[in-house]
């Protein structure tokens, strides 16, 4: 008996090493229910074209004035694209408080209370749900430098949801559909290409962002169109914790899609700087 539990134990800590405690058929189910389940998502209000022209025909503006995709513009006015300017979104800003009223509804959603109890059973997350909070606001809300410490100028949010700009010339991160949408209808986004490889909603675009008199371009990024801010939210938190900085493959809709996240180096405490979905 004491030799069949050393060898259980054996079995459990090879299979722990290097492979993390989420399982690949665990990681398929749970993204799928997350995702799947998204009950705030505007899939059906949403029509976008692939002749890579112009990226939206149509968005149903009242559902984007609404919950979390109305907390999610008016929290978007507090962030300064370019790198090297700070965001001013400490603790005590209005920025703050404008994720606090986002994280307020995304904490009660459908995406974020299906991937909690999975998560915390894991061993992945506090079993609290303003633990869980706390710990959601350190990965996507936590200031940090990418201009080398000259300022707290990106978060996982800012650089995943909305995108940075440097150099005159390079956007860096932007995978947000609805960042893409209201740049579009304001005449401060256009498409370069558009590539059809990961189909439905995910199109590979490349792009230019017109801030501050500057064109910015980026010749490809990944954006995933019609889905809620907490269904991208629980999707990357998932990824992040479950495989971080690896391709974490998920089922969305019954597509196969990997979600690629990457933890911020020199950042302390742990936290996102990268994170999207592509094929
Ligand atoms: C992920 O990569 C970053 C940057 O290279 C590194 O700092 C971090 O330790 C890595 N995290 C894991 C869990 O491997």
């Amino acid at each position: 008996m004491k030799g069949f539990q050393q060898v259980l134990l054996l079995v459990s800590v090879i299979c722990s090493i290097g492979y993390g405690q989420v399982s690949d058929q665990e990681l398929l189910d749970i993204s799928s229910a997350l995702w799947d389940g998204d009950t705030n998502s505007m899939k059906d209000a949403v029509s976008y074209n692939e002749d890579g022209v112009v990226l939206f025909d149509s968005v149903d503006e009242t559902r984007l004035s609404q919950g979390t995709y109305g907390r999610f513009q008016a929290l978007r006015e507090f962030y300064v694209p370019e790198i090297g300017i700070p965001d001013n979104c400490g603790s005590g800003t209005s920025c703050y408080q404008a994720q606090e009223s986002l994280l307020d509804l995304v904490m009660t959603s459908h995406p974020i209370t299906t991937v909690h109890p999975f998560l915390a059973s894991k061993g992945l997350a506090d079993s609290s749900i303003s633990g869980f909070r706390s710990e959601i606001r350190q990965y996507f809300f936590q200031e940090f430098s990418r201009s080398g410490g000259a300022a707290l100028d990106s978060s996982g949010f800012e650089h995943a949801f909305l995108g940075e700009v440097r150099n005159q010339n390079e956007i860096t991160g932007f995978h947000g559909w609805i960042q893409a949408y209201l740049l579009e209808r304001d005449g401060d986004f256009s498409l370069n290409a558009y590539e059809q490889t990961c189909q439905p909603d995910v199109g590979r675009t490349g792009f230019d962002w017109n801030y501050g008199g500057n064109t910015y371009t980026k010749s490809v990024s990944s954006i995933s169109i019609g889905n809620s801010i907490e269904a991208e939210l629980a999707l990357y938190t998932l990824c992040f914790l479950a495989r971080p900085n690896a391709s974490c493959r998920v089922s969305l809709e019954g597509n196969s899609r990997a979600v690629q996240t990457y933890t911020m180096s020199n950042v302390s405490p742990t936290t996102v700087g990268t994170s999207y979905i592509s094929c």
